[in-house]
């Protein structure tokens, strides 16, 4: 990088010096480029520093600007750093803008871009600027028309924000059609769509009665895999009535599908544009957890039309105000419409493999940022995840009735309106008259806290008493953090594994099962009275807060609270921290030579798991997930991937021989007849046992798995067979890949599968399958979800990509250089794979090194050349 980027910053922050009421835009799609026609309406904002100059952001090609009707030439203008620069404006005027822009061309995928023949844009968070010159800031709200001109036969639908309200020919081949978006909006959801399209269509009637068109847009050979997606959009849209009173606001609601997308979909304004992945379901063509998915990511999506539109953020710092609070509500919706102890389990699942990492890592930052080079790199964990779990702390804290206060009364006050987290907080402290100033930590503090607790139980005067120390590490910045306003819940649990009666010292009588302390101080000591004997404690049941917990249970103990918690997720929590144990001990026993071993009450407790017959078999199924090796590679201080990677499979090894019969047994009595959705569960189940029988030498299960790849009615079973035989090398290994590879060659995201299974694969050729892959005629590197799968999943292969020789890294390099040049937003979240170079023994460390000072030594964009440099100089 010859220049050093430069570095924005939150405190920076200076209200805009000029407003925009209105935008007319008209697009004239032509063959070889667009034309672009804005009209603003411009005012000088009154409550900001007077500026002679009126300064828009813009990269596209410059063709005219005129103000007031009159054409200004270069005195009048200047043009300089993706800045247009107009000089002594009046206080109101007419800007009339005209760009030309070649989206054909534009492989960023950011602003106006063609797909496959198709025409998509995408602005969030600094797209707009790429098709005209703009306030392009998120705090600039102006209502929108939009006029499309294009080729009737290439072009057919023509789609933008709000409503269509006219439409017509040009000429004999080109059309017209005009949308208005009655409420204002910031750039950033701006959208437009051209192309062959079409259209499932339905409708939905609202709370009040009235009626919204729904329509969800496609590739014509795709709309038979439309209809789950049009049920999930309809559930979002009742629950966000039921749950939160919140209404749609226009009379229709459409969703385009693009196969190439930087991320998983976009909220703009009455027009969402979605990544395939999270719109097409069939059930021969994607598995339970894609079903999932897209029921997630259409809720995440509807419910943004309120937190994040209607209410916005002021600037990008602000971004987990509308993520996280929307990743909130979708988790919600997801508890809602399925289980939700599972649904809370895999979320935490997923922090704890993603975004605890970054948090411990060279990218750590606060939910609410200091600072960016790049705002695309911001879209984190972090910001949504952790984000999430900040705002579900103020739902634990507030219960369900305050929080719900606190929403209504930050629609009161902020609708239409762009603002802060502060704003949020305040809503919600305001609206339960309570004091949250303790807990705005949460938004200025980064890294992953830890809460050291110790029980001691006094027989004499029958009391229990906690003692609570926090901590937080240091972070990039960030040397020395103060005590966290951390709410966590707990129980007691009596011998008989029922939950004691909670009565703090002081408490005039005792309340039931599960409470919620407030943790303010850096240590602090609860005492309960009137415990009859010594009780189990279950410590942050429903994981109460973002924390790491350390207490000193016994692994009997643990196994008790497996068996009996009340709470669920402490149930499988229990699990976890005997897992964790294991690998630690296992982890030492073999840096120090010894044999490893798997303790008996390990299997014991697996077997008790497998023998439960009427558990949830989805709940099953993940207390018989062991952490992945990326949770394991956080447990320790110094990681070798290596030893991480050969440990993990003992355990997986030892399990499937020891219990050989039950998990035969879970297989068979998990075989579900024809496909139906709510068996996912069973599914699940099946299928891990499935590749569990795979570790062992028996010929039948790769039989098994075999019959299975042949027979299946749909995907996940596809999956689960191709999942059981992905690292067993043999002839139903190949038989089953070869014919998944030819029979979908033609469709894009099982494809995406397909590479995903090869890049996944522990057998030692897997570096050459994966370099094979990128020659197949299905895989670009041009397509995100491409790269993704197969460059991504390479990335997170622990054993392949962390090879001893460096062979992994070499390659991951190369393909981050080739991506950057293509498109900087994907190549950068694929360099992230180096992030963990601190934690790494010395020699995989140096050899990693080599390979990102190699980066640092060429032309990076600034996505890529952020994450390198923080990674290098953490
Ligand atoms: N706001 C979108 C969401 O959370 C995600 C998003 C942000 C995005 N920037 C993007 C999507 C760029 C695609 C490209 O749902
Ligand atoms: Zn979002």
């Amino acid at each position: 990088m010859a220049q050093q980027p430069q570095v924005k910053y939150r405190n920076d922050y200076a209200a805009p010096a000029f407003l925009i009421d209105r935008v007319d835009l008209s697009f004239d799609i032509e063959d070889d480029a667009t034309r672009v026609h804005a009209r603003l309406v411009v005012t000088r904002n009154d409550k900001a520093a007077r500026q002679d100059d009126l300064v828009l952001d813009g990269s596209a090609a410059l063709v005219a600007v005129t103000l007031d009707g009159e054409r200004l030439d270069e005195s009048g203008y200047a043009l300089a750093d993706e800045q247009l620069t107009v000089r002594g404006v009046p206080d109101s005027f007419i800007l009339e803008v005209e760009t030309e822009i070649d989206p054909a061309a534009n492989t960023s995928l950011m602003g106006l871009y063609a797909s496959n023949g198709n025409l998509f844009t995408q602005c969030e968070p600094e797209g707009f600027r790429k098709i005209t010159y703009y306030l392009d800031r998120p705090d600039v709200m102006a209502k929108f028309t939009t006029t499309i001109m294009a080729d009737k036969h290439k072009f057919p639908v023509l789609l933008s924000n709000g409503n269509k309200v006219g439409e017509g020919m040009v000429d004999k081949k080109r059309h017209w059609v005009k949308w208005v978006d009655p409420y204002k909006k910031p750039s950033y959801l701006f959208a437009l769509v051209a192309g062959k399209l079409t259209a499932l269509k339905d409708k939905f009637v609202t709370m009040r009665g009235r009626e919204v068109a729904l329509e969800i847009w496609t590739e014509p050979a795709d709309q038979d895999k439309t209809q789950h997606a049009m049920e999930s959009l309809k559930h979002s849209m009742k629950w966000d009535e039921q749950r939160f009173g919140l209404e749609y606001d226009l009379d229709i609601y459409m969703i385009v599908a693009v196969g190439d997308f930087n991320m998983g979909a976009m909220e703009n304004k009455g027009l969402n544009v979605f990544n395939t992945k999270y719109v097409l379901a069939r059930k021969d063509t994607a598995t339970d957890a894609d079903f999932q998915g897209v029921e997630r990511v259409i809720g995440h999506e509807y419910f943004h039309n309120w937190t994040g539109n209607r209410v916005t953020c002021r600037d990008w710092f602000q971004l987990s105000l509308k993520e996280g609070l929307t990743v909130f509500r979708d988790q919600e919706f997801g508890a809602d419409m399925s289980s939700r102890a599972v649904k809370r389990i895999e979320d935490v699942k997923g922090l704890r493999a993603h975004q605890f990492p970054e948090d411990a890592g060279p990218t750590s930052h606060p939910i609410r940022p200091d600072s960016y080079i790049e705002m695309n790199n911001f879209y984190t964990m972090t910001v949504y995840e952790k984000g999430a779990e900040v705002v579900r702390m103020y739902h634990t804290l507030l219960g369900e009735a305050g929080f719900r206060k606190g929403m209504d009364l930050y629609f009161k006050r902020h609708d239409g309106q762009a603002v802060t987290c502060d704003d949020f907080r305040a809503a919600m402290a305001d609206a339960n008259d309570v004091d949250l100033g303790q807990f705005g930590l949460w938004y200025s503090q980064a890294g992953t806290p830890v809460l050291s607790v110790s029980g001691r139980y006094d027989s004499v005067a029958r009391s229990y008493t906690l003692n609570v120390r926090q901590s937080c590490p240091p972070t990039p910045g960030q040397e020395l953090k103060q005590p966290f306003h951390i709410p966590l819940a707990l129980g007691l649990v009596g011998a008989d594994g029922a939950d004691l009666p909670l009565q703090l010292e002081g408490e005039a009588e005792a309340q039931g099962g599960t409470r919620v302390l407030d943790v303010k101080a850096a240590e602090q000591s609860f005492t309960f009275v009137g415990v009859p004997t010594e009780p189990v404690p279950s410590l942050l049941r429903g994981f109460s807060a973002p924390v790491k917990l350390d207490f000193d249970w016994r692994d009997d103990q643990l196994a008790f609270l497996m068996a009996n918690d009340s709470d669920s997720f402490s149930r499988w929590e229990a699990g976890q921290t005997l897992a964790e144990r294991l690998f630690k001990q296992l982890l030492a026993t073999l840096a120090a030579g010894g044999e490893l071993k798997l303790p008996e009450t390990f299997v014991a407790a697996f077997r008790a798991v497998l023998k439960d017959h009427v558990a949830d078999p989805a709940f099953k199924a993940l207390m018989l997930a062991l952490p992945s090796e990326a949770e394991i590679l956080e447990m320790v201080e110094v990681a070798d991937p290596a030893s991480i990677h050969q440990v993990r499979d003992f355990v997986l090894d030892e399990l499937a021989q020891a219990l050989r019969g039950e998990w035969r047994e879970a297989y068979e009595l998990s075989q579900t007849r024809d496909y139906k959705p709510q068996d996912a569960g069973k599914r699940d189940l099946k299928n891990r046992a499935l590749a569990m029988l795979n570790r062992l030498d028996d010929a039948w299960p790769a039989e098994a798995a075999a019959k299975q790849c042949r027979e299946a009615d749909n995907m996940t079973d596809q999956m689960g067979a191709m999942l059981a035989l992905r690292d067993r090398d043999g002839a139903e290994r190949d038989d089953c890949f070869t014919a998944f590879a030819s029979r979908w060659q033609g469709d894009a995201l099982v494809m995406d599968k397909f590479f995903m299974l090869v890049a996944s694969s522990q057998l030692p050729g897997t570096l050459e399958h994966v370099q094979a892959a990128m020659q197949h005629p299905a895989f670009t590197l041009k397509n995100p979800n491409k790269a993704r799968a197969l460059i991504g999943t390479f990335g997170a292969n622990m054993a392949l990509f962390h090879a001893a020789d460096g062979s992994g890294y070499r390659f991951l390099a190369d393909q981050v250089l080739a991506l950057d040049a293509i498109n900087p937003q994907v190549a950068s979240r694929i360099v992230n794979a180096f992030r963990r170079l601190k934690k790494l023994e010395p020699a995989r460390q140096a050899l990693m090194r080599e390979q990102l000072q190699r980066l640092a030594g060429q032309p990076l964009s600034k996505d890529v050349y952020e994450i390198v440099s923080k990674i290098l100089e953490a």
